[in-house]
């Protein structure tokens, strides 16, 4: 697989992992070919590059760490909840919140994390303005889950909680006026002051309209609090924000860096890992930073990087002992010309090379 920017994608090409829209359900499969339609409708919505089946690449895996299942059967329990608590008054008796859906599929992003050992985020959970939403919010959970796990001090039920706590995070925007939740471009202060009260109505709504432990609600209303107090709705600082909720924020800040929005396009990750080390003690809870850092690949599979020595190369593998210095495949010579026999090198053992910047 690769991984293409489509500013420079021919039509033709086939898909190398599904798009889904912001209901779960499969729009184009693996495997479909993308006619200049398609690639254009692609464009649209929003999304700036995908995977791709290539020659010569056909043994580069992007796999993710959770299931394509359990991912959309997230999403559609996350836009199924959204929906059903969506409009009307929070307080009235009529709005309640089913927990069993996201319960259930917070249970299996726990099982999918869990069951096999120390994991990497090794790929880019690319998204579309419309489904931007609630992949956001799975991906969300996913991170937090990932990460927590590896810290190896907290029980499966904790990290249940932890996942539907940064499942849920948002809900609080179903009451905020779609208009502002939806606008393509960055909000007004006084836009920007009617959002973040999606803090405390998501709150209200876990904690008396569903059958949620507070502390699952208290990641609604903790999720944009800063290590240093600078944060929001209530300036709590440094341990006063309770542990899922530091962790619950990295994931929510790097995950939406690194997703293309109406506004902005998506930084790579290792753009979106150096502005979390920025925020480190400031906005984030430098022990957890260390651990998110540790999970999450900065050169995914299938990225095309650019080494010291000039020559362009394709991440084949990372391995999570080393995760800044992969395996790569070199395709060009230092001024750029095709090599006929591509060769590999182990950036872990190969002090000489280094990364230089990855494309986009
Ligand atoms: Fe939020």
């Amino acid at each position: 697989m690769k991984l293409i920017s489509l500013d420079s994608m021919e039509p033709g090409k086939k898909l190398g992992r599904p798009i889904y829209n912001e209901k779960g359900t499969l729009l184009l499969g693996a495997g479909v070919a993308v006619s200049s339609r398609y690639l254009r409708r692609l464009k649209e919505m929003g999304y700036s590059s995908v995977y791709i089946e290539e020659k010569g690449y056909e043994d580069i895996e992007v796999n993710d760490v959770v299931s394509d299942k359990t991912r959309m059967e997230a999403v559609s329990a996350i836009s199924e909840t959204f929906e059903s608590v969506r409009g009307g008054d929070v307080r009235s008796d009529k709005v309640s919140l089913d927990r069993g859906k996201v319960t259930g599929v917070a249970d299996k992003i726990v099982d999918d994390l869990t069951g096999s050992g120390d994991q990497l985020m090794d790929l880019i959970d690319l998204k579309s303005f419309d489904n931007y939403t609630f992949m956001h919010s799975v991906n969300t959970s996913v991170l937090t889950v990932l990460t927590a796990a590896s810290v190896g001090q907290f029980t499966a039920m904790e990290l249940r909680d932890m996942a539907l706590g940064a499942m849920l995070a948002d809900i609080g925007k179903a009451h905020i006026p779609i208009e502002v939740v939806q606008k393509k471009g960055r909000l007004t202060p006084d836009e920007f002051a009617q959002m973040k009260k999606h803090v405390q109505i998501g709150y209200e709504l876990l904690l008396h309209k569903s059958q949620m432990k507070p502390l699952v609600a208290s990641v609604a209303l903790q999720h944009h609090e800063y290590y240093n107090g600078s944060g929001y709705p209530n300036s709590l600082p440094g341990e006063k924000i309770h542990i899922y909720s530091r962790y619950v924020a990295l994931a929510d800040v790097y995950d939406s860096l690194t997703s293309d929005r109406s506004y902005k396009r998506r930084l790579p990750p290792l753009v979106g890992l150096e502005y979390l080390k920025l925020g480190s003690g400031t906005h984030f809870d430098p022990a957890c930073l260390e651990h998110f850092i540790g999970h999450v690949a900065p050169y995914p599979a299938a990225s095309t990087v650019l080494l010291n020595t000039g020559e362009k190369a394709v991440v084949v593998k990372n391995n999570i002992k080393n995760i800044g210095r992969p395996q790569v495949r070199v395709l060009t010579t230092p001024d750029g010309k095709e090599l006929g026999k591509p060769f590999e090198v182990n950036l872990a053992s190969q002090p000489e090379y280094t990364i230089q910047s990855v494309q986009p």
